[in-house]
């Protein structure tokens, strides 16, 4: 199958938006992640789509969030992949396209709240975050890390903050 994986541009927001919520339904907006969401647009430049003959059927984001030393850094999701096309590999492609584009770029980490049985083999670990919170609950899922610059995450320690408005 021939998709294609480009940066997210602005028209993609309205298509994107329909992917998420039907995604991950209603619940999504009183989830703890969504405090980071809410007031503050994602990153641009880590956003990207995947099209399927012209059509926009994958999207990953990231969210800027702050760690309690006051450094900026790129939480990873919504990641999202229509269901007539997953397990073909898109959602894997996008993670990588995404976090080679963060790390390029250099952010010294990612955070995530996500499925330790999908991340992990990208890097992600809760070691690097022991001593992070998000401020509320990520059960069933799980606060993950991974570092690009030693200690960007595992020296710290305390609650971690949505981007002031
Ligand atoms: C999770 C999701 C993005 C994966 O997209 P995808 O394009 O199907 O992913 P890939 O094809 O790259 O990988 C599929 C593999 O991931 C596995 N997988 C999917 N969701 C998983 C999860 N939550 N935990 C562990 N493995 C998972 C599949 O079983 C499959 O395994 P296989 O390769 O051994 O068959 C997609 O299922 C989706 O949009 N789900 C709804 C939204 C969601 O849950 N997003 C993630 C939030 S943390």
């Amino acid at each position: 199958m021939q998709y294609s994986l480009t940066q997210e541009v602005p028209t993609d927001s309205d298509d994107i938006d329909a992917l998420i919520d039907s995604a991950f339904g209603p619940g999504r907006l009183t989830r703890t992640v969504h405090r980071f969401r809410k007031s503050v647009p994602p990153m641009n430049e880590y956003g990207f789509v995947a099209r399927l003959e012209g059509e926009m059927v994958a999207s990953i984001r990231f969210w800027p969030v702050v760690l309690p030393c006051g450094t900026t850094i790129p939480m990873l999701g919504p990641l999202a992949v229509r269901p007539e096309i997953r397990g073909l590999g898109i959602g894997r492609a996008l993670v990588r396209k995404g976090m080679d584009t963060v790390r390029v770029s250099g952010m010294p980490a990612i955070v995530i709240v996500g499925d330790p049985g999908y991340y992990a083999p990208f890097g992600f670990s809760v070691e690097p975050v022991q001593g992070l919170d998000l401020g509320g609950p990520v059960v069933p899922l799980t606060l993950m890390g991974i570092e690009y610059e030693a200690g960007a995450l595992s020296g710290k320690s305390g609650t971690v903050e949505p981007v002031p408005t």
